[in-house]
């Protein structure tokens, strides 16, 4: 798979042509949530009231700033891909809880936050990521118990102490993609389907699930940070992986 770095600037002129995600090609935006205080201002002007109401809802305030971030950065980029204007953007929500622009065609998309890492995946095909922050997980085999298959348990049981957390959470975010691709989030229960395999090649998982009308699920694990896991599914082979960085307006 071919991969390429470039970045943008939100507010300027683009330097990227986000318009070419195509059936094979998907892009992969990283954004980190610190932000200054007037940029947090600026990108809370974006939000709508409810979501501002959502954000004023956690109770501390960095995940509240997490939230605006990661939420008008999405509205930033969708808008760059359908020529709208950010803060106009509407999103329906899917059975699940799974956000999708309206219209004919609109750009897929799935979005993903951990600790300071914003992450999202804009492609042409349904699509699901998920990002972690590597850190130790205690319990993870007590974890694993309930929401891994028998493979990737005994892959788990294999990774020494310092190697099982991030073993961990490479499943973890295998599985959580695809559950984001489909739509169906934690409604799919994680222990019936497996996405144990080799580090670097896609895992294609057949459903079973009548729910899914894209049957076969390519997953895979993507290099985005040194500090995160991630993964990625679509429905389909992903051929390029265009990955560039959000950059936040100077101020
Ligand atoms: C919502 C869920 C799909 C992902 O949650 P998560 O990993 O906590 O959070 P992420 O940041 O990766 O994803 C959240 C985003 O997924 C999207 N989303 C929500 N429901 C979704 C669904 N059914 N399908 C696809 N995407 C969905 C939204 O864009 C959401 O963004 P928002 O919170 O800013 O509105 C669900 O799988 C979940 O709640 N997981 C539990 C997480 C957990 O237990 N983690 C412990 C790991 S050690």
């Amino acid at each position: 798979m071919a991969s390429e770095i470039s970045c943008n600037d939100p507010f300027g002129s683009a330097s990227c042509d986000l318009g070419l995600i195509g059936p094979e090609s998907v892009g992969l935006c990283r954004a980190d949530l610190r932000v200054s205080t007037e940029t947090l201002r600026r990108y809370r002007s974006l939000l709508t009231t409810g979501e501002r109401e959502r954000g004023d809802r956690f109770r501390f305030a960095d995940d509240a700033r997490r939230f605006v971030v990661a939420r008008a950065v999405l509205r930033l980029l969708l808008a760059k891909l359908v020529g709208q204007d950010a803060a106009a953007l509407e999103f329906a929500v899917g059975p699940y809880g799974k956000p999708a622009l309206g219209g004919d065609h609109p750009p897929q998309f799935s979005v993903s936050h951990s600790h300071e890492l914003a992450a999202y995946a804009l492609a042409s095909r349904p699509v699901g990521l998920d990002v972690e922050h590597l850190r130790p997980i205690d319990g993870a085999l007590e974890i694993a118990s309930r929401t891994f298959t028998d493979a990737e348990r005994t892959a788990l049981e294999q990774a020494s102490g310092d190697r099982r957390s991030a073993t961990f959470l490479r499943c973890w975010t295998r599985k959580e993609a695809y559950v984001k691709a489909t739509g169906a989030g934690l409604s799919k229960r994680l222990s019936s389907f497996s996405v144990a395999g080799d580090r670097e090649s896609a895992i294609v998982i057949h459903s079973d699930d009548a729910r899914d009308a894209d049957r076969a699920i390519h997953v895979m694990s993507v290099a985005i940070h040194p500090d995160y896991a991630c993964a990625m599914a679509t429905t389909g082979p992903i051929r390029t992986l265009r990955q560039f960085d959000w950059l936040h307006p100077a101020v």
